[in-house]
């Protein structure tokens, strides 16, 4: 595809993205590029663009020789696998911003870029509007990145910033968040935690080139999290935050995890309310640098699919540099994290899995420790997400000298736990 080339389009989907961009699109006739069709699955709804435009056979965009770009942006995560591996495999440029499937198929997606040399765009897929990913690949195209900690999910961070600005309920602030949109009608994607970990997955192998399925990755979300608990974090002048995380450690290895965390005041991630993302991004010599921008929503994720287009203007592709050039990373799970659990019934809590226990409320009807455990016990073990347990990280979580041990007998004995 040269600069000059028209762009011809099909566009799979005419929901929030697609109609988004439709509109985008005719604001920027700079960019030489015409949608020719447009792929949806219910013939009955009434659309805001010309009827000769739609159509629900998919064959028409992905057999046409004029249409060089599909953009897809459905929510069926399996029809979209199948049509971004026919486009690519007829010889067309894919741009998508459905991040469960690019997750989810993330080895097939990388083995297809190569065998068919098609460049495949997904920018919209994390982060919408903060342009994460090419910023992952280009920039940050070196052995030098410490740590990535992101808001990745904005249902939940506006669901967090009115339980603890307006003391709102979880259930309160969950129904104000669907009445303004913010979160899907059937929540549990966001508020699970599920979206945020599609996301923490492709953006793994972008800054660490490590693949990891979502599955793999130790998560959670929100559902957990009390009123109680957010009055603890302003006690100690903390925010509480559904955080994505990666971290290098000592080893060269790499910590990854998404669970709520309690955030400093001056932490850059405490900046970001109600249903905006933020990226922290920690390097070698730069030191932080702090993205912010809006996560989700019609025109800015519309506006990270029009880049992409543009970006195949001049042949624009992602190297996956950590992967292919670069020795890539390996995931563990042999650190420490410091942890806040809350629960009701001491029963549940297995006391004998801490290395040490530094805090212990046990007055109040809800009751609260804060102590460290090994990274394993929450990879290996279910019980801190059930039983109306909630867990949440606290500022700077991992700990990696495992010396801390020899204190673990005795501040157990010093706390009463044993
Ligand atoms: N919304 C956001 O803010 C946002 C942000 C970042 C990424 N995304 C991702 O972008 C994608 C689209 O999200 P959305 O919010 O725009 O969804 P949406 O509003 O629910 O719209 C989905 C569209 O996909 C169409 N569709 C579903 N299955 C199809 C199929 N098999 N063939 C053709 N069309 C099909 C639907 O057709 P009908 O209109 O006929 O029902 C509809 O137009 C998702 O993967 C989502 O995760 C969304």
């Amino acid at each position: 595809m040269d600069a000059h080339q028209q762009l011809t389009i099909g566009l799979f989907g005419f929901g929030v993205v697609g109609e988004g961009l439709y509109k985008v699109m005719q604001q920027t006739p700079s960019l030489n590029a015409s949608i020719k069709k447009i792929c949806i699955k219910h013939p009955g709804k009434k659309r805001n663009a010309p009827d000769e435009l739609f159509t629900t056979d998919k064959n028409e965009l992905l057999s046409d020789p004029d249409i060089n770009v599909i953009v897809e942006v459905i929510d069926d995560s399996e029809a979209a696998f199948q049509i971004v591996s026919t486009a690519l495999s007829n010889g067309k440029a894919v741009v998508s911003a459905s991040k469960k499937m690019i997750a989810e198929h993330l080895p097939a997606l990388l083995e297809l870029q190569q065998s068919t040399g098609q460049p495949f765009l997904y920018e919209a897929a994390a982060c919408a509007s903060i342009p994460v990913i090419r910023n992952l690949e280009e920039y940050y195209d070196n052995d030098l990145l410490h740590s990535i900690k992101a808001i990745v999910n904005g249902s939940t961070n506006f669901i967090l910033t009115k339980m603890f600005e307006e003391k709102l309920d979880f259930k309160q602030a969950l129904i104000l968040a669907q009445q303004l949109g913010f979160a899907e009608s059937d929540p549990s994607l966001d508020v699970e935690g599920f979206d945020a970990v599609n996301k923490w997955a492709l953006l793994l192998g972008h800054a660490y080139g490590i693949l990891a399925p979502p599955q793999t990755i130790v998560f959670t979300g929100i559902q957990n999290v009390q009123a109680g608990d957010a009055a603890v974090a302003k006690e100690k002048n903390f925010h509480i935050k559904l955080v994505a995380q990666a971290q290098k450690l000592q080893n060269g290895k790499v910590a990854a995890f998404v669970l709520p965390q309690f955030i400093r005041n001056d932490d850059h991630l405490a900046f970001v309310r109600n249903e905006y993302n933020g990226v922290v991004i920690e390097s070698g010599f730069a030191d932080k640098q702090f993205f912010y921008g809006k996560g989700a929503g019609s025109f800015p994720t519309a506006s990270a699919v029009l880049s992409d287009i543009s970006a195949l203007r001049y042949q624009y592709r992602y190297e996956y540099k950590k992967l292919y050039h670069h020795r890539p990373h390996q995931l563990t799970d042999d650190f420490y994290v410091k942890v806040y659990i809350s629960f009701d019934d001491i029963k549940y809590i297995p006391r004998d899995k801490f290395e040490w226990v530094e805090e212990w409320h046990a007055m109040e009807e809800r009751k609260y420790l804060v102590g460290v455990l090994p990274f394993r016990e929450l990879a290996a073990e279910n019980w801190w997400r059930q039983h109306n347990i909630s867990l949440i990280l606290t500022p700077d979580p991992v700990i990696e000298d495992i010396e801390l041990r020899r204190l673990k007998k005795k501040s157990l004995e010093l706390a009463g736990v044993l």
